[in-house]
């Protein structure tokens, strides 16, 4: 049994890793942190643990050696503490944005600041297993995803690595709890109940994971993504407009998701004839660590649409957090994170 504790518990990513390490069979949960919450119960914060921990939050300063880190600070928090993180576990995963980049020129021209610790960056692998499985295995630090980013990413990733796409442009609707457990005017329910709202028309921070992951060949994807937010609290759905520069039909199409994620234990390929759950849709992946994937082929045209879901709480942060965890510890990959969504919800 390994013991981690979470920096940042009281924030909806901490309490969603605390869910999902209080149900892990390899794992026990040492310490939970709150600056403004310490002293308090964990349950107290995160309701749907009432009766599965008596942890109480503490203060950063009280945290104590243990196995494995996980920081769900916000970011720009977590890069001026890692030499203290590190000195405290032998394992850090880093939720924030902080690890993610491991350019240290992309933090000013995406997050408007100088890394405080580029020395750390290439010690850092980006904690996607569908794409880093390898490297993570040998990690100590692996860095946490952004959601928007995972779910475009998962979606585009065999299109761009077989290089059959050129242009791309998505649109991705997402959920209110991607802005986390801080209120804002913005987020306040008169102002954010039943919007469909332009959030970020032409660019968004998280398009620096997508140009760094999706590169190939030293040749950048040529990708533009618009965001907005909608009537969700968990959820994030990419609909994704690719312009093809070979003449596939759906059955190339079809092989090329099959040979990327035929063997992945959290992506479904999801594309049905019938009933009216034909494509991915977020709602049936609250809580669950899945990204559906699914296209559809425009005839006639070279246009192929890729549309792709989950939950940004979860395979957006916390789920693959988790998964990352399972293999750089040599766990079952699966382990902690086998629920499977709820149906109805
Ligand atoms: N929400 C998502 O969908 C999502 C998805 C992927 C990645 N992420 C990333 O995960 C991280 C956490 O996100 P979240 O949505 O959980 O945010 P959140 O709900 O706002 O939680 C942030 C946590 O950080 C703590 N905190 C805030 N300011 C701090 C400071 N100056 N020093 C120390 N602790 C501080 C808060 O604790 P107290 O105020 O109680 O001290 C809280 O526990 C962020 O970096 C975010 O970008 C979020």
């Amino acid at each position: 049994m390994l013991n981690a504790s979470i920096a940042g518990a009281s924030g909806y990513v901490g309490g969603e890793l605390l869910r999902l390490l209080l149900g892990h069979p390899e794992v026990e949960v040492k310490q939970v942190t709150s600056e403004s919450y310490a002293g308090q119960p964990a349950h107290f914060l995160h309701p749907n643990l009432r009766g599965r921990t008596n942890l109480s939050l503490v203060s950063l300063q009280e945290l104590a050696p243990c196995d494995v880190l996980f920081a769900a600070l916000p970011h720009g928090q977590v890069a001026p503490r890692i030499e203290e993180f590190a000195a405290l576990a032998k394992r850090v995963v880093d939720l924030s944005a902080d690890f993610r980049l491991h350019d240290p020129a992309d933090y000013p021209l995406w997050y408007g600041w100088e890394h405080p610790a580029p020395q750390w960056l290439p010690r850092f692998v980006y904690g996607l297993p569908e794409f880093h499985r390898e490297a993570l295995r040998e990690a100590r630090y692996a860095s946490g995803v952004g959601c928007n980013a995972t779910v475009i990413n998962l979606a585009l990733w065999p299109l761009y690595q077989a290089g059959v796409i050129g242009k791309t442009v998505v649109e991705v609707k997402v959920g209110s709890s991607e802005g986390g457990a801080k209120p804002t005017r913005a987020s306040h329910h008169s102002e954010r109940s039943h919007v469909v709202r332009s959030y970020a028309p032409t660019v968004h921070r998280h398009l620096a994971e997508m140009l760094q992951e999706l590169t190939f060949n030293e040749q950048q994807p040529d990708i533009h993504i618009s965001v907005t937010s909608v009537d969700l609290v968990r959820g994030a759905l990419a609909t994704a407009h690719c312009f093809l520069t070979e003449d596939l039909g759906e059955k190339d199409i079809w092989r090329l998701y099959r040979q990327a994620y035929g063997d992945e234990p959290f992506i479904r390929i999801v594309k049905f004839r019938r009933g009216f759950y034909r494509y991915p849709e977020p709602k049936i992946l609250a809580g669950s660590n899945y990204c559906d994937v699914g296209f559809a082929r425009e005839e006639g045209s070279d246009r192929l649409v890729v549309i792709a879901a989950l939950d940004n709480l979860m395979k957006g942060a916390a789920g693959t957090a988790v998964q990352a965890m399972n293999v750089m510890c040599g766990f079952a990959e699966t382990a902690g994170l086998e629920f499977p969504g709820l149906h109805p919800v």
